[in-house]
Parts: C-alpha cells; sequence; structure tokens
C-alpha cells in the first residue's frame, strides 16, 4: 500500500556515520509514494556521496545556500515551502545546537528557519554527547517549540560505545512519518492520562512510592497524540520527557494527582488511569526529619482517595480506562476492579519476578471490557501502548461493539 501518496517530504541529511541509513529511507519513502527532495549539509557529503541520494529520489540534491542553478530553479524558502514534512535525519549533535539556537550558515538550517511545516530530526551521535547537558538542554528546546524528536535507539554504536544515541531504523521513520499523515482514530478527542507514581511524604526528606517508571503510561501518551488525541498527562516523579504536544501536568502526592485530574476529568473524553497511585498515605507526615531512636517504629496510614473511582463516578463521566498490577489471579482481580469501579475497559499485566510490567521496557496485558477480552502480547511499551489505544479507539467510538 502507497502511504505516502502525493506526500511531499524534504529530508535532510547532516554529517554522521547514519547518513548510509537514509539512503536506505529515502528508498523507502519512494517505495511508499511520497515525493522526496534531499538537502544535504557539507559534513554529510564526507559520509554519502549526494548521488547516492540523487539516484534514489530521482531529483537532484540540494547542499549551497548560495546555488544559482537552484535560486532559478526552486529557492530555499520555496523549497521550504514546497515539503508536507521536513525529516532531518540524521540530527548530528552540531546540528540540533546551531538549529536550536537559530542559525542559517547552511541550506539545511535555513530550510530549517525559514519552514513553517512540521518539522522531526532523528538525533544520531555518540552516546556520551547525546547524554551532554547540553544536547538534552537543546533537544528538549526544540521539543518545546514544536519540533518532533524521533529516537535515538539505544545499542551498539559505530565508535564501539553501546547506550542511547543510534539513528532510528529506517523502517520505524518510515512509520512515523505515515502515521503524521494517517487520520487519526482519536483526531479531536480529548484525552486525559495519569502515568508514574506518587510519593506519600514521611517527613521532609523520606517518602513511600513505587517502582512505576512512567515508561507505560508515557508511551500510551504517545500512541493517542500520533492518533490524533489532544492528551493531558498528570504524571507522579519520573525522569521522562514528556511526548511532544501532550499537556503535561506534574504531581507528587496521590492527593496532588486527584486534585489535578478532577480539574481537568470534566472536559475529557477518555479518561486512563495508567498511573501506580498509593493506595495509603502518612496520616501524620513529619515536619522534621525522624530521627533513628527506637528499635521499631510504626506509621499510621490513612486510604487515599481513588482517582479512576472518582472519575467514573462522576455524571458526565469520559469512556474510563484502568489499569490493574496483579501477582496473581489476574483476570479475576481484574474484572472485579472493572465492576467496582464501574469502568469501561481494564488493562491488567502481570507484575512481580516476569520481565514485563514495572520499570522494564517491555508489557503484556489482557484487556476485558463487559462482554469482551483481548490479549496484548508481550512486546516493547511503544507496541502495546499503539495496540492498547487502537482497542479503546474501537470501543470508545462502537467500531469494536
Ligand atoms: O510505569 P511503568 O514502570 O511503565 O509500569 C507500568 C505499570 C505497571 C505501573 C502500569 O502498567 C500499571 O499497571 N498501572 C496501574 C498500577 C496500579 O496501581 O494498579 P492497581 O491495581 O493498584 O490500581 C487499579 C487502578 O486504579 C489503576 O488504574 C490505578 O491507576 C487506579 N488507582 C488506584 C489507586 C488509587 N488511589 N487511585 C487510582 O486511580
Amino acid at each position: 500500500m502507497q502511504a505516502l501518496i502525493n506526500r511531499k517530504i524534504l529530508l535532510g541529511v547532516t554529517g554522521g556515520i547514519a547518513a548510509y541509513k537514509s539512503a536506505e529511507l529515502v528508498r523507502l519513502l519512494v517505495k511508499a509514494g511520497a515525493e522526496v527532495r534531499v538537502v544535504m549539509t557539507p559534513s554529510a557529503q564526507e559520509f554519502v556521496q549526494p548521488l547516492t541520494y540523487q539516484a534514489l529520489s530521482g531529483h537532484r540534491v540540494y547542499i549551497d545556500l548560495f546555488d544559482a542553478e537552484a535560486e532559478s530553479a526552486m529557492d530555499h524558502i520555496e523549497l521550504a515551502r514546497w515539503c508536507d514534512l521536513l525529516l532531518v535525519a540524521p540530527a548530528s549533535a552540531d546540528f540540533i545546537g546551531k538549529m536550536c539556537a537559530g542559525y542559517a550558515d547552511n541550506l539545511l538550517l535555513t530550510l530549517c528557519l525559514a519552514s513553517k511545516r512540521p518539522v522531526a530530526v532523528a538525533p544520531a551521535m555518540n552516546q556520551q554527547m547525546f547524554a551532554n547537558p547540553a544536547t538534552q538542554d537543546n533537544l528538549n528546546q526544540l521539543a518545546g517549540r514544536g519540533v518532533m524528536v524521533w529516537g535515538p535507539a539505544a545499542g551498539e554504536q559505530a565508535c564501539g560505545d553501546v547506550g542511547p544515541g543510534r539513528m532510528l531504523e529506517p523502517g520505524q521513520l518510515l512509520d512515523n512519518v505515515v502515521l503524521q499523515f494517517a487520520p487519526g482514530k482519536l483526531q479531536g478527542v480529548k484525552l486525559l492520562l495519569t502515568a508514574g507514581p506518587t510519593r506519600e511524604a514521611i517527613d521532609p526528606v523520606r517518602y513511600i512510592s513505587n517502582r512505576s517508571s512512567g515508561k507505560m503510561g508515557y508511551a500510551l501518551a504517545q500512541a493517542a497524540l500520533q492518533a490524533g488525541a489532544e492528551v493531558t498527562l498528570v504524571s507522579g516523579p519520573v525522569s521522562l520527557n514528556a511526548p511532544t504536544g501532550a499537556e503535561l501536568v506534574a504531581v507528587e502526592s496521590a492527593q496532588q494527582m486527584y486534585e489535578a485530574v478532577m480539574q481537568h476529568a470534566s472536559q475529557a473524553d477518555i479518561f486512563i488511569g495508567c498511573a501506580a497511585v498509593s493506595d495509603y498515605r502518612v496520616d501524620q507526615v513529619a515536619a522534621n526529619k525522624i530521627k533513628k531512636s527506637t528499635a521499631t517504629m510504626s506509621l499510621e496510614l490513612t486510604l487515599n482517595v481513588d482517582i479512576l473511582a472518582a472519575v467514573s463516578g462522576l455524571d458526565n463521566r469520559p469512556f474510563c480506562v484502568g489499569f490493574a498490577a496483579e501477582t496473581q489471579d489476574l483476570e479475576k482481580y481484574a474484572l472485579a476492579k472493572l465492576e467496582h469501579k464501574n469502568l469501561d475497559m481494564i488493562a491488567a499485566n502481570r507484575v512481580g519476578n516476569n520481565d514485563s510490567g514495572f520499570e522494564t521496557d517491555f508489557n503484556q496485558l489482557e484487556v476485558f471490557w463487559r462482554d469482551g477480552h483481548s490479549s496484548i502480547e508481550r512486546g516493547s511499551k511503544s507496541g502495546v501502548a499503539k495496540q492498547l489505544i487502537d482497542l479503546i479507539a474501537e470501543r470508545y467510538t462502537g467500531a469494536g461493539s
């Protein structure tokens, strides 16, 4: 199927070893029906000859900012207007830094400044360069300005290091491009989502929490955005960047999460409770650090409000999806929660000793609704999230009934 027919993709290639993979990306984009024009930075030519991209795209490759021939045919402003999407892959640390600072000293940087079209960057660099706060700040700033940051992936690098910094594979970049143009199953739907753990203070330096990393919830937020939803993400403390386009509401305790959710719930069409909310909080939070004095100590705990049940109890309630994290009797407990919390759907994950659920990058889900059930096989949280969002969209729109 040619998913990109009539789509115009401007592919920017910067100087990095991953430039060779972009040749394959051009081939895949053209095969999917896209019209592709390639712009190379001067240093990109140290890695791949322009002729390669020219042969694969069927068009001349743009390189020079001051190119009389190009200016007469299609000047850089026109090229910026021509595309439906400007994708820079690979995007080197140097290019990202200059793009962030608004430099325009080569054609590709000028196009990035001049384009009003959606822009995506696929970072590719040494893992240490990627981890450097300068690069992280630059990427966060670009993301904050609406630039889509695709990747990087983690793994073995050309320099021998291992870690995050590899450019996404051409097939993954193609999928992202296709998703950009796919009519979303949740187009215009307002989706409210909780993610991550909560922290219940014991004293000013200690708290009760759990192993939730937020990965599952953030993957759901990303998948929902890709399905066209307007996403509000109420998140406990995690070390993840919110997906571009999501409205992030950062909270710490279950009570704060409850208040943030209730502020947004009446405007939401769908609510997903993916956060691992602490069931109890400490009754009397100590004003000062508790000193070690006795051999044992007890903490009196008080039940927290159930956020999910509060949302599903609203008069004009959104479509409610809960999660159940169980170490045993998955189906029994999940069905009980579906019933007690008056939910439309529940996604149950087995947690404990297997490599899925809390903290890990993988999950597998048993999803239940009143008269049906579906299994989502073990896979990356982003893949699992996409399948769950598809299921939710089907149930929400009634297409799956
Ligand atoms: O964050 P990760 O490391 O990626 O891990 C993902 C996850 C395992 C945390 C996630 O997939 C998950 O299962 N989240 C729900 C965990 C949980 O708290 O389950 P529960 O069975 O205790 O709660 C059931 C449901 O009620 C959940 O939707 C929960 O958000 C909600 N709840 C619970 C207590 C409470 N006070 N308020 C709630 O809204």
